[in-house]
């Protein structure tokens, strides 16, 4: 009896150890620096056009908690800070977003967590989810709205399934054909958009809307957690992050397609041009949740390429984002709820950040 247990536990040691082994192995690919990194604009033709950009939202509101115990109801803190912030302030930002509107603004993108979730309830889920929904689409009146999945946004009891009920037929709805699937994409005017669920990325779908959509003008990828991580000590994952060989595998994908990703997640703004041998890869993160916090800007968001990774405190993160030192071309970050305006050139894209409900743009960048 005693020889089983020893070879139990001996087993166990065993797989353990492979399994650190293995983890210890895979690590994020550091990648090439260029000798130049002026990369000049070309013209590539095509029709101009304007994209409105939000971030995270978290639309809320008590009447989709009523499942939720009394007991999570004091844990989720985000809840009547939510609730208290759709009712005073979120209706300034989406406003002066809206106002930045042209003839030629062809959609408004939100970049994932539209709602905040923990509803307890699948029910109040699907509730809160095509209330968000139609409130933004209603909002944007003309505008097309579309949005891709962040963590919030099946998160809870029967969330998933709720999410898919209330979402799916929206996408079907926007792309004119039946969306069975939380990742989608589409062109407008030559450029791809890929919008990916940020919990069960489509792998085999970026790839095959990349593949199919080769010559496109411009390519975006919107995905709720970013690809590059956000330079913060408490980052809650990054798009791939558990999964670092396929991470490796996609970046270099994204890298060599010169993509531009469009993020929110990490509850920060800030704009990432990586420019590497392997290709460029150009991101914008946008928090949009205006929260007490935010009334004044934290920062004021003039940051160096050299200080991309300063905020990480462990000897593990430290190494990890020091991989990207040599390659950022371009690194900006700012504590402050916010919207983006992109404008789509034939002779490039520039985009302006915009802090709370102001008009005036706090920081501008040309992407290409
Ligand atoms: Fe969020």
């Amino acid at each position: 009896m005693k020889f089983y247990k020893f070879l139990f536990v001996f087993v166990l040691a065993v797989a353990a150890f492979c399994l650190y082994a293995e983890q210890q192995q895979a690590e994020i690919k550091k990648l090439t620096p260029r000798d130049n990194m002026n990369i000049p604009s070309i013209n590539r033709g095509g029709e101009s056009y304007r994209i409105i950009v939000l971030g995270d939202v978290h639309y809320d509101g008590a009447e989709y908690h009523h499942h939720l115990s009394e007991k999570w109801k004091k844990i989720i803190k985000a809840i009547p800070r939510n609730i208290e912030m759709w009712e005073s302030r979120m209706g300034k930002l989406l406003s002066a977003a809206k106002s930045q509107a042209t003839s030629k603004t062809e959609m408004v993108i939100q970049i994932g967590d539209l709602v905040e979730g923990n509803c307890g309830n699948g029910e109040a889920h699907v509730k809160m989810v095509t209330d968000a929904i139609n409130f933004m689409d209603n909002f944007f009146g003309e505008i097309p709205f579309y949005f891709c999945a962040g963590n919030h946004d099946y998160n809870g009891d029967d969330a998933q399934a709720a999410f898919d009920k209330a979402a799916l037929p929206y996408y079907s709805k926007m792309l004119g054909k039946k969306v069975a699937s939380r990742s989608y994409y589409f062109t407008v005017k030559n450029d791809l958009f890929i919008f990916t669920d940020y919990n069960n990325p489509d792998l085999a779908m970026i790839e095959k809307a990349l593949q199919e959509n080769s010559e496109a003008r411009y390519k975006f990828l919107v995905t709720h957690g970013s690809v590059i991580p956000s330079d913060l000590p408490t980052l809650h994952g990054y798009f791939l992050s558990k999964d670092v060989e396929k991470y490796n595998c996609m970046r270099d994908l994204l890298l060599k397609n010169e993509v531009i990703v469009l993020s929110g997640h990490s509850h920060v703004c800030e704009l990432i041009d990586c420019v590497a041998q392997e290709g460029r890869l150009t991101q914008i993160t946008l928090d949009s949740r205006w929260t007490p916090a935010y009334v004044i800007e934290k920062s004021p968001g003039s940051t160096t390429p050299q200080q991309y990774g300063r905020r990480q405190k462990t000897p593990e993160k430290i190494a990890e984002y020091a991989k990207y030192q040599g390659v950022i071309k371009e690194f900006y970050q700012n504590f402050t709820a916010a919207y983006a305006i992109l404008d789509i050139n034939n002779d490039g894209i520039v985009v302006n950040f915009y802090v709370g409900d102001k008009l005036e743009s706090k920081y501008c960048y040309k992407l290409r």
